[in-house]
């Protein structure tokens, strides 16, 4: 009899990007670009960064376990109590934790097929039944989703906007889905690219709705340019969240994040002057894609997808790209095979890859 149960024996892992060292060493070339896992290709903000070497003194102790400082920041930017906030070691542990606060054997998941892997990961790694729908469009339809509601769904995934599709669902359909929705379901809203479209009228900002069973979650590891650090937070009602408190990692996040998170926060300047780097780098693929004959999806992110005719187009594409240095990511994980993620990079970096593309074409 095996030692490992039967969901863990058929858990596929998450596979992340590939790194540049990684490619640099496996092809033998000097420069690599990665475009392939969202990150900020500025860099980080300079305040936080002096945050978190000021905090370096302070790392012999454990962190202030309530995240103090940075869950009172975050309440006075949104407006929302200290108790109804949550932070963790990157917005996917706050998932994690929720997900395993929440779900008992028995229950039902239900997200699309072309959402985030991570999350997948999660749910199988607990041995929960998870319903994938399809999208439509290659946006989040919340007509779909309500329909595949049975009574023992306990959890609905919703990633909005939506990586790797770029897309989001609108106020009008939010609206609509929570006012239909059946008691005693819990719904996580994945907003970790919120910086990228908050600006958006259409956008629903979960956190606006005040609603009992939304759970929000968000990252400082795209817009904040942090992902090296993990660090995430969270939104719902105290009633939820000291749950989660009870079953997170008492620790996280660690002296160094909280610190950094203080500072990204206050950093507006370098928020705004990215925002608008990334939205210049989005119109580039855009009319690269144009002149090129690529059908791509328009985004509210800081990535775009492509579509192809086939996961072997996909595959040899990506290869190709490889061997010229630029790391992209080809979407078979997250359900859509056919489909290549490629992050905004810095304006150098969005022409090597043009000039890279338009040579394997
Ligand atoms: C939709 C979505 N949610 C969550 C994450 C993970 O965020 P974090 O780095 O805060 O764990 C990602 C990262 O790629 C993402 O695309």
């Amino acid at each position: 009899m095996s030692l490992i149960p039967q969901h863990i024996l058929d858990l596929q892992p998450y596979v992340p990007g590939r790194t540049i060292d990684e490619i640099k060493r496996a092809y033998g070339i000097n420069r690599v670009i990665k475009l392939a896992s969202n990150e900020n290709p500025l860099g980080v903000s300079p305040q936080a960064v002096q945050a978190m070497i000021a905090s370096m003194h302070e790392i012999n102790r454990y962190p202030d376990i309530s995240s103090f400082l940075l869950r009172e920041k975050l309440s006075e930017m949104f407006n929302v109590n200290s108790d109804a906030i949550i932070t963790g070691h990157g917005s996917e542990a706050i998932m994690q934790a929720a997900v395993r606060t929440f779900l008992t054997n028995g229950d039902e998941v239900i997200t699309c097929k072309g959402t985030f892997v991570g999350f997948y990961v999660m749910v199988n790694a607990c041995g929960i039944k998870m319903i994938l729908v399809p999208l439509k469009e290659y946006k989040f339809d919340l007509n779909i989703i309500a329909d595949a509601i049975t009574p023992k769904t306990k959890i609905i995934y919703l990633a909005n906007p939506n990586s790797p599709t770029g897309t989001f669902f609108h106020k009008d359909e939010f609206d609509d889905f929570m006012n239909n929705l059946p008691e005693g379901i819990i719904v996580i809203v994945d907003e970790a690219y919120f910086e990228f479209v908050k600006g958006n009228s259409l956008f629903p900002d979960s956190l606006d709705y005040k609603l009992d069973n939304v759970i929000t979650l968000r990252t400082f590891s795209k817009a904040y340019g942090l992902a090296g650090i993990r660090l995430g937070y969270g939104f719902g009602k105290p009633e939820l969240i000291e749950h989660i408190h009870k079953v997170r990692l008492p620790f996280e996040p660690g002296v160094p994040s909280q610190a950094a998170g203080v500072a990204a926060l206050n950093d507006k300047q370098f928020l705004d002057y990215y925002l608008e780097l990334n939205n210049k780098g989005k119109e580039f693929f855009y009319s690269l894609y144009d002149r090129l004959g690529i059908e791509y999806v328009k985004s509210e992110t800081n990535f775009v997808m492509s579509i192809f005719d086939s996961e072997d187009m996909v595959n040899k594409l990506s290869e190709k790209l490889l061997r010229k240095g630029v790391i992209v990511r080809p979407l078979r994980p997250f359900g859509l095979p056919h489909c290549i993620r490629v992050t905004v990079g810095l304006q150098e970096e969005n022409e090597f890859y043009a000039k890279a593309l338009e040579e394997v074409l």
